[in-house]
């Protein structure tokens, strides 16, 4: 087991109207080591709003998110501020829907960082992160250019190579594919083929599943809080 998601909600306080709105509730789920789980719903019913709760950018109101660290069991719901730091430079990996550049850093230094935070020599960082680059067809042109004016899937592009550039415990996709192109889609699906084989937990949002063509090996549906039976599907979760 590398997550285990107990009763696992969110709700958020909306000042003007002065009351608690749910986003999702009651999430039952287990994910185990080289395992892709998608998690699907209607638009606005909770499924980034999970994953950022997960990566505790948010935090959950109630439940617990059980993850199996190397350094031992850890509540992500409860963990100190340093213990996450700790795990999302080495464990927990997260993918937005879009990058956020940082002014003056070239799209090779942003995807080569993670690597020199471990510890690997600039040069051999550098190498890495321009294979990364060219998998997901990047033209080299732009590799020691500034992100911030590159195209929505270029960016996603660096965004991709920066997340996936090494293997971690557990990877949240957002609507990874969303604004790629087909080479680009094909690459992220060979490189998450890897990374499952190296036994990385997976947590994604898909709005075309097709994508990941048999990767999937577990479905969250996740459906408004209003509806309150739970739904019982062949595999290990149930969600509410
Ligand atoms: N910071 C916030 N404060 C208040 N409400 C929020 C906040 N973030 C999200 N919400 C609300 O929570 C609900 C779920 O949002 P979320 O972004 O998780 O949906 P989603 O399932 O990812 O939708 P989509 O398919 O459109 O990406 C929405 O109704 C949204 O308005
Ligand atoms: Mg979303």
């Amino acid at each position: 087991m590398i997550l285990k998601l107990e009763s696992f909600s969110k709700n958020f306080f909306i000042h003007h109207i002065g009351r608690d709105v749910p986003a999702f509730g009651g999430i039952n789920a287990t994910l185990e080591a080289g395992k892709l789980m998608l998690v699907a719903g209607a638009n606005g019913v909770g499924k980034s709003t999970l994953l950022r709760c997960i990566h505790r950018s948010y935090l959950p109101s109630a439940g617990s998110a059980w993850f199996e660290s190397t350094q031992g069991l850890i509540d992500l719901a409860r963990a100190s501020d340093e213990d996450i730091a700790w795990l999302r430079r080495r464990e927990i990996g997260y993918v937005a829907q879009f990058l956020r550049p940082r002014p003056r850093v070239s799209a090779l230094e942003l995807v080569a960082e993670p690597l020199f935070h471990l510890g690997m020599s600039r040069p051999r960082s550098l190498e890495r992160a321009e294979e990364m680059l060219d998998t997901f067809g990047l033209k080299p042109e732009l590799w020691q250019a500034y992100p911030s004016t590159f195209s929505g899937g270029e960016q996603q592009k660096v965004n991709l190579a920066r997340a996936l550039i090494r293997p971690r415990r557990l990877l949240l996709l957002d609507e990874p594919t969303a604004s790629l192109d087909t080479q680009a889609r094909a690459a992220l699906k060979t490189r998450l083929e890897h990374l499952k084989a190296d036994g990385v937990a997976m947590i994604g949002v898909f709005h075309h599943p097709e994508d990941m063509e048999g990767l999937i090996d577990a479905t969250l549906e996740i459906r408004g809080t209003e509806l309150l039976d739970p739904i019982l599907e062949e595999l290990e979760y149930v969600a509410y």
